[in-house]
């Protein structure tokens, strides 16, 4: 049986804090038996179905990892955050806003279909493919390289050091993305597009394919935690606003079609992505008895096994069980 109910008061060390987050892993590793890694992209198909590793990062260099930490894999579709903030920052958060809506969809999260039955003026959100595919073609640049450049330049200031493009994942991307070029072409008919089309798919399958740790993705959730601004240095990487409105979109279309489940029992920003990672930011909270990461925290998850939405099964059950355990819920 997992370890349940602890006396935090007494037990805030951070020995004993990683005693249970070690715990839990452990428990939670069996469930990643319950879901299947992504096979659509054929690469992604070679993930080990038992990983699973997680990263707490708090202020002061507070950090619990435990599991399968060392394991790089790719943003995937937590890159559509971070490109929002680059488009939002190069062109405005109101020319961004006008082009892209911030609605859940309740679709898959490279479904076409509503774009077309609903004959929407906007994609629903920049966390769906048709959105962030459109956030894409608004970036500033006339090549992939050029577009891609600031999202590698934001990431380098968050995790300090400029992260590569795992080649092999960002080719069978390109190879496969059959469903993507679908979109593409669709938005490109309907005027969404703001780039050509082989320029702005060529950066979506790059941005997706960025390589990262469950440590760069907390402490980006940390930065996002606090609002844009690096805790231990108080230098703002994010701006405010964009930090901000970045958080309601990860909650309320984060994690797909499974958002509102999410918000409900995890109850904290969220964005997965199909290789198996998710990035959680929990703000600093007031409560009165003494809890762990009071003063918020990032969080990274790396689990490749997914569940039927495309998000990490064993991850999503760690994450519930921590939030209930520490209450990070932010409501
Ligand atoms: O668009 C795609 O197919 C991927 N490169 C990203 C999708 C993704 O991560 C969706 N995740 N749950």
């Amino acid at each position: 049986m997992v370890q349940g109910s602890a006396n935090w008061n007494t037990e805030l060390s951070q020995e004993w804090l990683q005693n249970y987050v070690d715990d839990w892993v452990s428990f939670y590793r069996k469930h990643t038996s319950d879901g299947k890694v992504a096979s659509y992209i054929p690469i992604l198909a070679e993930a080990n179905q038992d990983h699973l590793g997680i990263t707490i990062l708090g202020k002061n260099g507070m950090a619990i990892r435990s599991g399968d930490v060392d394991i790089p894999f790719t943003l995937q579709s937590i890159s559509k955050i971070i490109s929002f903030i680059v488009g939002c920052v190069e062109r405005g958060i109101a020319y961004m806003l006008d082009r892209v809506d911030v609605e859940p969809a309740g679709e898959a999260f490279n479904s076409i279909m509503h774009l077309e039955m609903k004959q929407l003026k906007k994609p629903f959100n920049p966390l769906i493919n048709a959105g962030a595919i459109t956030v894409t073609s608004i970036l500033e640049g006339e090549t992939s390289e050029e577009k891609i450049g600031p999202i590698l330049d934001l990431l380098e200031k968050m995790l300090g050091y400029r992260p590569k493009i795992n080649k092999e994942v960002y080719l069978s991307e390109k190879l496969s993305s059959t469903r993507n070029k679908a979109i593409g072409y669709y938005l490109l008919e309907t005027n969404f597009l703001e780039s050509e089309l082989d320029v702005t798919l060529d950066t979506y399958f790059k941005q997706c394919s960025i390589e990262i740790t469950v440590d760069d993705l907390a402490r980006i959730g940390m930065i996002l935690a606090n609002d844009g601004v690096n805790p231990d240095t108080q230098e703002e990487i994010i701006p405010r606003q964009e930090a901000r409105i970045s958080k309601a979109l990860m909650l309320t279309c984060g994690m797909y079609d499974a958002s509102g489940k999410f918000a409900t029992y995890v109850g904290i920003p969220a964005k997965s992505g199909v290789s198996g990672g998710i990035i959680a930011a929990a703000p600093p909270r007031v409560r009165e008895e003494e809890l762990p990461f009071l003063e918020g925290c990032g969080i990274g998850v790396y689990g490749p096994a997914l569940d039927d939405k495309g998000n990490s099964i064993a991850g999503i059950r760690l994450l519930r069980h921590i939030a209930k355990q520490w209450d990070l819920s932010i409501f």
